[in-house]
């Protein structure tokens, strides 16, 4: 069970379990958690080495400035949404903005989503009080339920197993649509999502898939070149490795292969609030395959950073290791900087991702958790600049988008406003860009990298 890992403390996929583990839930029952972990190791993997090792083949383009990564889905997916259309629409958005980037930044997109796993929060608070009542939070459907009574927010282990049956309907779907041509760069307009002819930014799509479409047949008529790779684009999957159980029964050895790979998911990444340098979560992460992400922020120091390259890639392996930089628009101009400059000067690297939604959330006066269009906007553009002046390279963006008409972010091409926010307000934690709002932004970034400047 034990395992060398580069550095020379040995890991196994439950050392993690001597470490402080923060963000977990307390479940009542230790006998059936461990029954239900067990269960789970059995069941199949979700996803496959070789995708892994694909994923991190492709992150070390990035890494290189070669290739663009599009990061995006739900804040927090929920079993209810486990549904055909809803799935669908959230490919398809991804497949929409990852087209518009292609065209502006020139390069190969990979599209990750934050599907099929995310459904583990973590909380600012342990408990909630409502009306003199205090219960435990809600945090996430593979841990409790949303319904303020104790009985739904008892963390239940079952859910693990219906975590983990929801993960493995959501990618059944999307592996067939994606192999069944819907995903097809011949075919942009299948991505086309119902409410779309409303969208102020409808033609300029139009004109760019054309764009995209002409380019194709170019290859193929003129070149005769049969552009097979594009009939199918690759999806991979991620999600906040923050339930270490979970993980850690999806942690497997395969055949031919050295070393530990999370099946769970291809790019399981550490939140801010785990990101600690001897915590739980960072212990387990370091002796996994596959590429992981870490978010960072304004409280990042740069020696935090590069002690966390150190841990989590200490041989230096290109696409290993992925910063999600979240900072707000106020502040990224501040602490930017002086964490590229780290790396450069002690000769590291690592894959950039600008998160340009979770510095930027604020509360309404009515109290409803918000985000704003043009700071979102703003974050991205910067980070875009600050790269580019700093001789890095932005590797891709990250965010909080759904193929659904809802109102939770403020803003955008339709000029959405805090009233507007109770009309189709769904997320149970944070705000996501709707459809309209994602592509827009999608749109901008792209005019800014085809300037760039
Ligand atoms: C998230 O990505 O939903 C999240 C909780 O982010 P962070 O860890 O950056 O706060
Ligand atoms: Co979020």
């Amino acid at each position: 069970m034990i395992a060398e890992v580069s550095s020379h403390t040995p890991w196994s996929a439950d050392s993690w379990q001597s470490r402080p583990a923060l963000q977990q839930p307390r479940y009542d029952d230790p006998l059936e958690l461990a029954s239900v972990v067990a269960q789970l190791a059995q069941l199949p993997p979700l996803v496959t080495s070789y995708e892994v090792v694909q994923l991190r083949e492709q992150l070390a383009e990035a890494e290189a400035g070669r290739r663009f990564v599009l990061q995006g889905g739900d804040c927090a997916e929920t079993f209810a949404d486990c549904q055909g259309p809803m799935i669908s629409s959230k490919l398809k958005i991804l497949l929409q903005m990852s087209l518009v980037l292609v065209q502006g930044s020139k390069k190969p997109v990979t599209r990750i989503a934050r599907i099929a796993g995310q459904y583990a929060k973590p909380r600012s608070e342990d408990t909630e009080t409502r009306d003199g009542i205090t219960l435990p939070t809600y945090r996430g459907d593979i841990i409790n339920r949303p319904g303020f009574t104790l009985e739904d927010r008892r963390p239940d282990p079952q859910l693990l197993l219906r975590g983990y049956e929801r993960a493995a309907l959501t990618l059944n779907f999307l592996r067939s649509l994606v192999k069944g041509g819907f995903a097809d760069l011949h075919h942009p307009e299948y991505w086309d999502l119902s409410f779309a002819s409303h969208s102020a930014m409808e033609s300029e799509y139009h004109r760019m898939t054309a764009g995209i479409g002409e380019s194709v047949r170019f290859m193929e008529n003129i070149l005769g070149i049969r552009a097979s790779e594009i009939e199918r684009v690759d999806l991979f999957t991620s999600h906040e490795g923050l339930h270490l159980h979970y993980e850690q029964a999806q942690t497997r050895r395969v055949p031919r292969r050295e070393g530990w790979f999370n099946l769970s998911t291809h790019l399981p990444w550490i939140g801010l609030r785990t990101a600690q340098l001897e915590g739980a979560h960072v212990e387990f992460f370091r002796g996994i395959e596959n590429p992981v992400g870490v978010k960072i922020g304004h409280s990042t120091s740069p020696e935090t950073l590069l002690a966390l390259i150190d841990k989590l890639n200490p041989s230096s392996r290109p696409g290993k290791l992925v910063f999600i930089h979240r900072f707000g628009a106020g502040r990224i101009a501040e602490y930017l900087p002086k964490q590229i400059r780290a790396l450069k000067n002690a000769g590291r690297s690592a894959v950039w991702i600008c998160d340009p939604m979770h510095g930027n959330t604020f509360l309404t006066s009515d109290g409803i958790k918000t985000r704003n269009f043009d700071e979102i906007l703003s974050e991205l553009e910067q980070a875009f600049d600050i790269h580019l002046a700093e001789d890095s390279c932005l590797g891709g963006v990250h965010v909080e988008v759904t193929g659904d008409n809802v109102t939770e972010c403020t803003g955008g091409a339709r000029g959405l406003t805090e009233a507007d926010l109770k009309l189709a307000y769904r997320s149970e934690v944070d705000p996501r860009l709707n459809y309209e709002q994602a592509l827009e932004m999608a749109m901008l970034l792209a005019r800014k990298m085809q300037r760039g400047t």
